[in-house]
């Protein structure tokens, strides 16, 4: 996670964690692939209803407000650092559902993890944004990962984005008609919309500093014959550029505050060049 390891308390001790809430971490997700929601259900119960996965789930908050909602469900927490695997599989402990199971994994080998049609949705909660050009293929939240996503989907499953940041948000409305998904909805004011989704430990940190959430979600239609990445890959690109526009930002989307404030100046140097000639 962003930053986190500079929040580490002092006595974090990453191994004795992940020993002491092993019972809820699986750590060979490969090994499951096809069979979740049998191996993970209850003493009793035959299989889940649905298998979820919140791919780069954080701390957790989110997989564990949405099972506490829907007991019928399989939450697959995912995430790629095993600090965040180890909150999370503390919170989920501390929890005490038995529909949440955590697994460190990276969102790349998806396809590994899940077999045909195993996923009924894939939640995207404010994916790490990566914004520079060279950094987008490790986005979550494009063309490529959606074209992954395809294979361990089922009929009518969704992806859903939630993010703070406007440029993500606008860049993936480009990948998903490039991968051939359809657009259910989408949302500029998601915690106005849907007032009762549950949030996660970003959005609650992000909200509080005043960020918007946008949302959507897509479901996989008719695959193009012609698969080609057209959009800007820079997510500078798709931040306002006009001055007055970039000023009214109050909010600078997480890991873009650096980027805002050079096309802000670069806008307002232009301006005063523009004013003096
Ligand atoms: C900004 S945090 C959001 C965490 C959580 N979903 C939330 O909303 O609070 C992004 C998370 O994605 C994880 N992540 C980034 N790239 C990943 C990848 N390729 N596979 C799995 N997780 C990834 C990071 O480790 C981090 O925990």
């Amino acid at each position: 996670m962003h930053g986190m390891h500079a929040r580490l308390p002092k006595n974090f001790v990453l191994e004795e964690r992940l020993e002491r809430y092993g019972q809820v971490i699986e750590l060979d997700p490969a090994l499951w692939r096809g069979r979740w929601g049998e191996a993970c259900a209850p003493l009793g119960a035959r299989s889940f209803s649905e298998v979820r996965l919140d791919l780069g789930c954080g701390k957790g908050a989110f997989a564990i407000e949405a099972a506490r909602r829907e007991p019928d469900v399989l939450f697959v927490a995912m995430d790629s650092e095993p600090v965040c695997v180890a909150y999370a599989a503390q919170h989920v402990c501390e929890s005490g559902l038995p529909n949440v199971v955590v697994v460190p994994g990276n969102g790349m080998r998806v396809r590994e993890f899940f077999s045909p049609g195993e996923l009924s949705r894939i939640y995207l909660n404010f994916p790490t944004p990566f914004p520079r050009k060279r950094d987008a293929g490790k986005r979550m939240a494009c063309m490529e990962r959606l074209l992954d996503f395809r294979d361990v989907l089922s009929a009518g499953a969704e992806v859903r984005l939630r993010t703070d940041s406007q440029p993500l948000f606008d860049f993936m409305l480009t990948q998903v008609p490039l991968a051939g998904y359809d657009l259910l909805w989408t949302s500029r004011d998601a915690r106005a919309d849907f007032p009762d989704e549950p949030s996660s430990e970003y959005e609650e940190r992000l909200g509080a500093q005043g960020a918007c959430v946008y949302a959507l979600a897509a479901t996989p239609g008719e695959l193009p014959e012609h698969i080609e990445q057209t959009a800007e890959l820079s997510l500078a690109e798709y931040l306002p550029h006009d001055l007055a526009e970039l000023e009214s930002l109050g909010y600078a989307p997480h890991g873009m505050q650096a980027t805002v404030v050079n096309l802000r100046n670069r806008a307002s140097r232009k301006a005063a060049r523009e004013a003096t000639s």
